[in-house]
């Protein structure tokens, strides 16, 4: 698969959906183009019942279109075998949605390694996965727990961290902030964006308009069409795979903390009350000449004893 700029990914073609037939006929898509860039965060809006769920479904390959097209990286789906969609689906795309969908009766680390099921790994190597996903969900501790034993937002954390384990290129959230206070809505947030900053593609459907600041392109729906579709980044400024990921990092001080962005090949050095960022393209100032004027000092001071 090309990593290219810019590259479409998905592409709908008058895509239709319709449920029932005569007078119980309704259209949950109609006639609905979109084209998606790798590297958007598009966030879907619109009223109850305007078919943003149908759309997810469509594109994450759980439905079919009535008529229209669909091409996933280029390749109309009809043509792909339901073998492949299963493989694509599974390696592919990230699914969260708004009630969590865990497993009641399997724990969290087996919840979030169920992915892997189908990935011909040994169970061994699963949960070593897992493990490894719940660690940078600040989960670990509560891996044995059973799904009920967690708050909304910590089962959030864990099917984001099962929808993410055979990292997906794609990531579909139906409304994954739902059922959370906004405290852990925006922790979801932030998680999702830290995902969508190492080149990942996500669409999610949400109902509240604080959240479209996170997105690159905000599409809002009406009976089943498109009403409006604004994009608030350039195409060629969206993160592509191997970009060097953006860090917040937060400074505490008695004065004020200090909050600045690096990315991962930046280095911040914090000793005692001294914090160094050292970066290819910021050199700190040069220390060299303190260094060598002790030196001296040092030498002179030598010469002098002996
Ligand atoms: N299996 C089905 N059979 C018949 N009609 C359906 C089916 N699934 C969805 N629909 C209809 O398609 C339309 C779009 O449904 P969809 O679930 O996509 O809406 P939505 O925008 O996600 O709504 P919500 O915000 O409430 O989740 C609705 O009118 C719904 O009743
Ligand atoms: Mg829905």
């Amino acid at each position: 698969m090309s990593k290219e700029k810019n590259e479409t990914i998905i592409e709908l073609k008058a895509v239709t959906k319709r449920y029932g037939f005569g007078d119980a006929e309704s259209f949950a898509l109609h006639n609905f183009d979109l084209i998606v860039k790798r590297g958007e965060f598009i966030m879907i809006m619109g009223p109850s019942g305007c078919g943003k769920t149908t759309l997810l479904n469509i594109i994450g390959l759980l439905d079919k279109p009535t008529t229209g097209e669909y091409l996933l990286n280029g390749k109309n789906v009809e043509h792909i075998s339901s073998r492949k969609k299963a493989h694509f689906r599974a390696k592919e795309i990230g699914f969260i949605f708004q009630n969590f969908n865990l497993i009641p009766n399997l724990s969290v680390i087996e919840n979030v390694s169920l992915p892997l099921i189908y990935s011909g790994y040994h169970k061994v190597r699963r949960l070593k996965k897992a493990d490894d996903i719940l660690e940078r969900f600040h989960l670990r501790e509560r891996e044995y727990y059973m799904p009920h034993q967690l708050s909304g937002g910590q089962q959030q954390r864990v099917a984001i961290s099962r929808s993410l384990i055979s990292a997906p290129s794609i990531i579909l959230a139906d409304e994954p902030t739902g059922n959370l206070d906004s405290r852990n809505s925006h922790i979801i947030m932030e998680e999702l964006r830290d995902i969508h900053a190492q080149g990942n593609t996500i669409i999610m459907v949400t109902h509240n308009p604080a959240l479209t600041t996170y997105a690159t392109r905000v599409i809002n729906m009406l009976d089943g069409e498109i009403d409006t579709d604004i994009k608030t980044v350039d195409d060629s400024e969206l993160p592509r795979p191997g970009d060097p990921e953006k860090i917040s990092v937060r400074i505490l001080s008695k004065k004020r903390p200090v909050e600045l962005e690096v990315d991962s090949k930046t280095k911040v050095v914090v000793s005692g009350q001294h914090v160094t960022i050292e970066n290819d393209k910021i050199k700190p100032k040069s220390t060299k000449k303190k260094t060598d004027n002790k030196a001296k000092k040092k030498h002179k001071a030598e010469k002098k004893e002996s």
